[in-house]
This record gives C-alpha cells, structure tokens and sequence, in this order.
C-alpha cells in the first residue's frame, strides 16, 4: 500500500528542512563521496550492498540521509535530530517524509535525492524506489529520476522563453529545469498524487509553478506556450487483465496511440516559433519501416518534427525491461506471466519491434509547409543535447525557408569539433574513403566524395560555396552548375546538423 505524499500545508517546516539540507551539503557530489564510486555504480544497478556497507554506523549527515531516503533503511532518531539540527525528526514526521517503525527508529515514506546539472543543484522527492521497499512497485507509484527523466532534461533546448509547460510532471523534474529559463511555469499530471509530490519538490526548491490536475493537454485548454516538455507515459502495455497498469508509465491507451494523439493536439498550444519536445516509443510490425510509421504522426500536425530514434528493442528484450521495471524479478511467477502477456499481446498484434526516440516539434512562424527529418543515431551523443537540438531547429528551419541560391551564397566555416578522416589501402595514393566527423552534437559522420571533401576542405567562412565550386570547377573541368548539384545534397546534410555553420 502507498503511504500518503509528503504535505507543503506548513512552510516553515519546508523551509526549515531546505536550510538542513543546504547546510549539511545533502548534493549529489557529496553523496559521491561518501559512497565511493563503486557503490555509486552499484546503485545505478539498483545493487544497495556496497552502499549500505559504504555508510553503515556513520553518523555523517550525508550518510544518514542517504541511508534513510535512497536505502529505505531505518534510522535512530537521534541521528536525524544530529544531521537535521532545525527540523529534527519530529519535523520530518510532521512533513510526512517518515513514519516511526515501532522500535524508535524512522523509515523514509519517500526518496529524497540531491539532484544536479553542471550549473544547479536541486532536491527531488517522489515515491520509494523498489530498492528501498524491496518489493513491487504499487500502480499509483510516483517515479523519481529515472533514465528517460534524464534523456528529456539533456536533449530539451532550452532557450529564455516567457511560457513553458511540463505534461506528466511526476515529481517535478523537468520543471526545476525549465525554472532556470522560463518566466511563467505549468504542469499538468493525471495523478493527483503526482502532483502532491511535485508541489514538495518545487516548493523545497523555492520554485514558483501552477499545477493543474487533469489528462495531457486537457488542463491547458486555450492556452499557448513557447515551449512544452513531456516525458509521457509511452510504454507500451498489454490491455489484459492481470497486468497492471502504472500511473507512470501507462497513458491508459493502446499500442503508442497517446503519443500520436498527443502531438496532433500540440499545435493549438504552441505560439508561432514555439517548440515541443517528448519522448516516444513507437512499435513496428513486420517490414514496417519506423520512418513510415512515425513519419505519419504528423501529417496534418501543421508542425514542423524532427525525430532521433534512440533504440530498437525486439518484443522480449522490451517485454522484460518492462516487467523487470515493475519491480518483478526474474525466475518469479509474477515475472513469467507478466512477460508472457506482453509476448501474447505482441504477437496477436503482429508486434515484432519496438523504437524508441526523441520526438522535437516546432510551430512554423510563417504559413510555409513544416519540414519533417527522422533519423537513426544510436551511439553516445553530446551531453547535455539541448543546445545541439536547439542549432538543429535553427538549421532546418534556415534550410525549409531558404533555397538553393541562398544555400550557394553563403560562406560556410567548417565547425570547430569537426574532423577528417581518409582511409585507404596502405600505399594507395588515395584514399578509399572520405568521411568527416563530428566531435560533439550528435557525433556524425557524413561519407564525402571527392568534389565534396574539396568543398568542406576549403569551407573557412570566406568563400561562399558557389565561389568554391567555381575553383571545384575549374580544378576538375566540369561546368560549376554541375558542380553546385552534386554537392548540394552534402551540404544541406553538414549544414543541418551543424558541422558547416
Ligand atoms: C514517465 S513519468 C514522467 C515524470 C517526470 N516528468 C519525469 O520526467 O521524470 C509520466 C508521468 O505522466 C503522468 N501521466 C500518466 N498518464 C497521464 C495523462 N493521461 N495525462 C497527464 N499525465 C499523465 C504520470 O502520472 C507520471 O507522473
């Protein structure tokens, strides 16, 4: 059974608890140190041991907190009153964020973690995780900081804006992030005790934001915003019973109908310029192509889309992350049959794969057609993504709005974090193959032939390109419009994802 959420009903308490935390250092390289790096790796494995050995019988405050909120181990009174000098036990059983065991120790209702970008530092509280219950998790379970929470606030663009909104909020995540550059903040979530976590965390971390309770975009009816991120509930769940749905996880529709129906409602939120971002799993039946498939959510949307896909998963390697993700072990009856109902669904549905991806929207300014752009990117990718997808957008946008001319005419630089490689046979005075390299951003790789390779070689923001494919021209005695063609499908390419500025 849920324990109920913390309460906000008394701020000095909060604020009381905000000073504890700050004071005693409750941050993530704190807790960092006090674990050791093999227990901060064990955790990230959902492995408790190492870090409960790493903080037992200490009584430094970051090792008690940790002990309580993160392991779901019982602590003494005594030690909280020590490591939480103003707010003290008492306090944070009246906050809700303990309940007594019986045996004058407190065990945490809740995760308390110390959560942090290379700039910020914030608190975040949500419901325990299954390793501190240690069992499985209850349907109204309010996620902490998971690894798509994380996905989203990396890859989210975040330019200055006045209005920003989050949808399926859960513990407040993704709007500590947007408070750092949107003036006016609104959250939605269907579950109200989503948003009672929610209003701790932003109130813990004194951040102003209007909470409404209600399905997706149906809380913000005939509002607009300039940005909107939304880590939905996109996994995809058999509609069977015996298999439980998670609030968290599971929008409550078939297949991956919520986010389709999510991004056609999108555009009626957006002000002109304005830009989405969610993340999405999609799945594909036999022969289906993912481009296809994800390619038609947005045809009519009136907005422009640009999808990374991320992941492919085939059905029992997603059947497993998501029973695993409910908490159910391995080698349990509850495990078997669970993962058994997804592979009957998948399979009465001609289900064989599933994808996932980063799904970024923007409205058009102007009445012109929206552009669309689906692409794979498997491997590592910059960190954090935003600013990389915000000079994605720019770009694709430059490139729908102008043409070939404009394109030609300008004088291209080739990016700092670009390089070259040529690779051939040893001894072969020339190379095989031509191919650049990005460092960061998406970290592409764009094959060149030999007219290309001469025009990025020389791309040092001088020239324009025409002027080059002029030299280009003469060099190879071919006609310079001959030359323009064949190299303007490389340079939309290096141009869009930013390894020619
Ligand atoms: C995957 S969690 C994301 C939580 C948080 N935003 C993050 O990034 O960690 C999805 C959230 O969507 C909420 N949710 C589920 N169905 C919803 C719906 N139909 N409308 C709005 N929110 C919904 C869940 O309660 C949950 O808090």
């Amino acid at each position: 059974m849920s324990l109920p959420p913390p309460s906000v009903e008394d701020p000095s308490l909060l604020a009381d608890l905000r000073a504890d935390l700050g004071e005693v250092g409750y941050t993530v390289d704190a807790l960092a140190q006090v674990l050791g790096p093999v227990a901060v790796a064990a955790l990230h494995r959902e492995q408790p041991l190492p870090a409960l050995r790493a903080t037992q019988g200490s009584s430094d405050p970051v090792a008690v907190l940790c002990r309580l909120f993160a392991l779901g181990s019982a602590v003494r009174r005594e030690l909280l009153d020590a490591a939480l000098p103003r707010l003290g036990a008492t306090g944070l059983l009246r906050l809700g964020l303990v309940v007594d065991d019986a045996e004058g120790r407190l065990v945490a209702a809740c995760d308390l973690r110390p959560y942090a970008t290379e700039q910020e530092s914030w608190w975040v509280v949500s419901d325990r995780s299954e390793m501190a219950t240690g069992g499985p998790l209850p349907t109204d379970h309010v996620l902490g900081i998971g690894g798509a929470s994380t996905t989203l606030a990396s890859w989210a663009p975040r330019p200055r804006v006045e209005r920003a909104l989050d949808i399926g909020t859960g513990s407040g995540v993704q709007v500590l992030h947007l408070a750092g550059h949107a003036a006016y903040l609104a959250a939605t979530d269907v579950s109200q005790r989503a948003l009672a976590f929610a209003r701790f965390t932003l109130a813990l971390n004194g951040v102003d934001a209007q909470l409404r309770a209600g399905s997706l975009l149906e809380p913000v009816a005939g509002e607009q915003f300039d940005l909107v991120v939304s880590n939905p509930p996109f996994v995809i769940t058999p509609r069977r019973t015996g298999v439980p749905l998670y609030e968290y996880r599971d929008g409550g529709r078939a297949g991956d109908t919520l986010v389709a129906g999510l991004v056609r409602g999108l555009r009626e939120h957006l002000r002109p310029g304005g830009t989405a971002q969610l993340l999405a799993n999609w799945e594909l039946r036999a022969g289906e192509d993912w481009t296809e498939h994800v390619g038609a959510w947005f045809a009519g949307s009136g907005l422009d889309a640009w999808v990374v896909q991320r992941e492919e998963q085939d059905v029992a390697d997603y059947a497993e992350t998501w029973t695993r993700d409910g908490g159910h072990q391995p080698g349990s009856a509850g495990f078997e049959e669970l993962y058994a109902a997804w592979l009957d669904d998948f399979a009465e549905r001609g289900v064989e794969r599933l994808g996932f991806g980063v799904v970024t929207l923007r409205r058009p300014r102007t009445g012109r057609e929206p552009w669309l752009d689906l692409m794979d990117v498997r491997g590592p990718v910059a960190s954090p993504m935003g600013p990389t997808v915000l000079a994605g957008l720019e770009a694709r946008t430059w490139l729908a709005e102008h043409g070939e001319a404009e394109l030609l005419d300008t004088p291209w630089q080739v990016a700092d974090d670009v390089t070259e490689d040529r690779i051939g046979r040893p001894g072969d005075p020339d190379p095989q193959v031509i191919q650049v390299r990005q460092g960061g951003g998406l970290r592409r790789t764009v094959r060149l032939d030999t007219l290309a390779a001469g025009l990025v070689g020389a791309c040092d923001g001088e020239l324009t390109a025409r002027q080059l494919c002029a030299g280009l021209a003469v060099l190879t005695e071919q006609p310079a419009d001959q030359v323009e063609q064949a190299v303007l499908p490389t340079l939309r390419e290096l141009v869009k994802d930013g390894l020619l500025r």
